[in-house]
This record gives structure tokens, C-alpha cells and sequence, in this order.
């Protein structure tokens, strides 16, 4: 939809105003309202990374969700503010592990014997306290454009890893691109006594998958790849990660939405292109490379917008941005020192990686 023009101009001018002060980060599932007031563009991993690197700003204007905020938070300095336009804007994947939860299950673990040789690792999408859990066990962070990196590193520590808290991330990383069988997998559900599996299923595991899941990227199936394949012959069927283990199976490519962003761009003219991510990216995609002969459709047959995602509105932002130029410093992400120190031990280890 196009942006209301006054609040279009309320939003530049509060930028130029506030100047060198903000800096306005934007992950590729935004409206295209909030992305063009982005002073940079990624996917987790890059954002993560762009938010670290401006030390002169004052003001980080996170437009994306919390858990993301809070990454910036824990990787900025302290008199660096992070604000998150609307405090609503959560992720239904990352409320799917809490801490009480996922302490319950490294006692289990320890009950079955196995903790020592468990390495966390705890997908981006997930909470401070999550991750914090994660450093302190010795454990790393990963992003889908990192995951398999990850699981090397974690598997010269341990002999087993648990993944947090995207089962289908860390299944499809495990069977796709590090040669493991879906028999290697067990599933932790943390709404049954003992994770719902018996101590001899979590000793013969290698991947201890926590339940959750993307309900954006849920909503992709088996139908909605053979459908377009039918539809369009001579598709390419392109997906996120967070899709379920046969969608991935049955695409011709997976990856972050950078990867997917990179390979369109790569793509030759004349190519047709299905995409399994969320549909702002995937609509902005489709006008983008329009002109370049490029047809680009959404995988799925119905609409699917992350609504928390899209919380982060053209209105949510001018008000962000309007307060700060006036001093008021509003919505801002802190996460105290203790949850701090450790998350960013899991997250420094992700940045470290090869
Ligand atoms: P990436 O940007 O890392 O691909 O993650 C997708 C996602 O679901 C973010 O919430
Ligand atoms: Fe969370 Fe999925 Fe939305 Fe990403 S797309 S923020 S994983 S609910």
C-alpha cells in the first residue's frame, strides 16, 4: 500500500533532524512503508552484525522483533539505546521456549546422563534469557544463514547438541547439509513430563530438537510446492529454512532471506521463481526484478504477512523517531547486565565462527 505522504515527511524530517544521532536498522520482512526509512537492510545475522558496527549512534531504531532488538542491545555499548517502534512486535517462534522451560530440560538431560555431552545451540529467534542459557552451557547462537557452521563448531565440542527452539531449522540443517537421518533427530517437547521421550531415546540421539516452529513459514506444504509446480512449469522452488522438513526436501533451494535476495539477483532473465518466505519480502521481490524478466511468485496460494512483524508501521515509526528528536527517549529494549554477559558469550561465539 502506498505510505501516507505526511507521515512520510514527518518521518524524514525527523531523521534529518536527529542526523548521525540514529541509525535505522530494517530486517527484510518489513513493510515497504518502514524499509525506505532503513539506514541498512539484512537478515538476522547481518543486522546483528550492522548494529555493532555503529558505535557513533546514539539512537539504534530496531524495525523488526524483539528478540532482534534485544540482540543489538546486547551487542552495542551501554550508552548505545536501542528502541523497538512497537514493544508488541514479539515472535511466536521465540515465545515457544522460556527459560523455566528450558531449564526443566537440561535437568532432564542431566537425569539421563547426557548434559556433559550436550552443546546448545539456540537459533537467533529466541529470547535473551534463551540465550543467555546457551552461553553459560557452552552452547552458540546461529542464524539460518549460519546454522551448519554452527553445528560443526558445536559437534567438535559434544558429541549431541540441542537445538533451540526452531525444530524444523535445526532438522532440515541436519539432514540436508551435515548427512544425518531423520532417526539421528528426537523431539523435545516441553509440555510433557520428560520432553515426551524415554532415556534411551535421548541417549541414542545426536540432535535433541526443541518443538517449535515458525508459523509463517508452517504454513508452507508438500501441496504448495507440487501445486506450483504445476502451475508454472520449469519453477525453481526457493525456501527458508524454518520451513518444514518435506517442503525443503521437495524445493530446489534453501536458504536466509539474504541468500534468497542474492540468488534472484543472480538469477538469469527469463527465469521463474516460487518463494517460501514471508510475503513483504517476497512481494518486494517480485516488483523489484519485475522489469528484469524475472516472475517471482509467492509460494503458497494464500496471504501470509508475519503480523508481528508488521507491527512495525509507517505511524509506529514517525512516533519513535518524532520523540527522540524531542529528547524522549521511548520503547527502549534493555537487557540487564547478568542476561547480558552470558548471551553475548553465545553470541560473540557465533560471530566467531569460521
Ligand atoms: P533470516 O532473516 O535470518 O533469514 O530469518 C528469518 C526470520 O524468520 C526472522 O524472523
Ligand atoms: Fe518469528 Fe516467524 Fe515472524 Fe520470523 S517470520 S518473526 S520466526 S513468527
Amino acid at each position: 500500500s502506498p505510505s501516507d505522504p505526511d507521515l512520510v515527511a514527518r518521518a524524514r524530517a525527523a531523521k534529518e533532524k536527529l542526523g548521525d544521532k540514529v541509525f535505522v536498522l530494517g530486517h527484510h520482512y518489513q513493510r515497504d512503508e518502514v524499509i525506505q526509512f532503513a539506514d541498512v537492510t539484512g537478515d538476522s545475522f547481518k543486522l546483528a552484525k550492522d548494529a555493532a558496527a555503529r558505535p557513533e549512534a546514539e539512537y539504534i531504531v530496531f524495525c523488526g522483533v524483539h528478540f532482534m532488538a534485544e540482540s543489538a542491545d546486547i551487542l552495542t555499548s551501554d550508552d548505545q539505546k536501542v528502541v523497538l517502534p512497537d514493544l508488541a512486535a514479539g515472535c511466536s517462534m521465540a515465545d515457544m521456549a522460556t527459560a523455566e522451560q528450558v531449564a526443566e530440560c537440561w535437568d532432564v538431560l542431566t537425569e539421563a546422563g547426557i548434559a556433559e555431552q550436550v552443546v546448545p545451540v539456540s537459533y537467533m529467534n529466541s529470547s535473551a534469557d534463551i540465550k543467555a542459557f546457551t552461553g553459560k552451557h557452552g552452547g552458540t547462537i546461529c542464524t539460518s544463514s549460519n546454522a551448519e557452521r554452527a553445528l560443526d563448531w558445536a559437534f567438535e565440542q559434544g558429541e549431541k547438541v540441542l537445538f533451540l527452539p526452531d525444530q524444523h531449522l535445526g532438522r532440515n540443517t541436519a539432514v540436508r547439509e551435515m548427512g544425518m537421518s531423520l532417526e539421528d533427530c528426537v523431539l523435545y517437547n516441553p509440555h510433557k513430563p520428560n520432553g515426551g521421550l524415554t532415556t534411551e531415546e535421548l541417549r541414542a540421539a545426536k540432535m535433541i530438537l526443541w518443538r517449535g516452529h515458525c508459523s509463517v513459514h508452517g504454513r508452507f506444504s508438500l501441496d504448495s510446492v507440487n501445486d506450483v509446480r504445476e502451475r508454472i512449469p520449469g519453477v525453481n522452488v526457493l525456501v527458508h529454512p524454518e520451513c518444514r522438513h518435506e517442503v525443503v526436501t521437495a524445493a530446489d533451494h534453501v536458504g536466509s532471506t539474504e541468500y534468497i535476495i542474492k540468488a534472484l539477483e543472480a538469477a538469469p532473465a527469463g527465469s521463474k521463481w516460487a518463494i517460501g518466505t514471508e510475503l513483504n519480502l517476497v512481494r518486494r521481490l517480485a516488483n523489484r526484478f519485475a522489469s528484469e524478466d524475472k516472475e517471482i511468485v509467492f509460494l503458497d496460494k494464500t496471504v501470509c504477512f508475519c503480523s508481528t512483524m508488521n507491527r512495525i508501521d509507517l505511524p509506529h515509526l514517525v512516533w519513535a523517531l518524532e520523540s527522540l528528536a524531542e529528547g524522549t527517549l521511548v520503547n527502549r529494549i534493555e537487557v540487564d547486565k547478568e542476561t547480558e554477559a552470558f548471551a553475548k558469550l553465545a553470541l560473540e561465539r557465533m560471530l566467531a565462527l569460521p
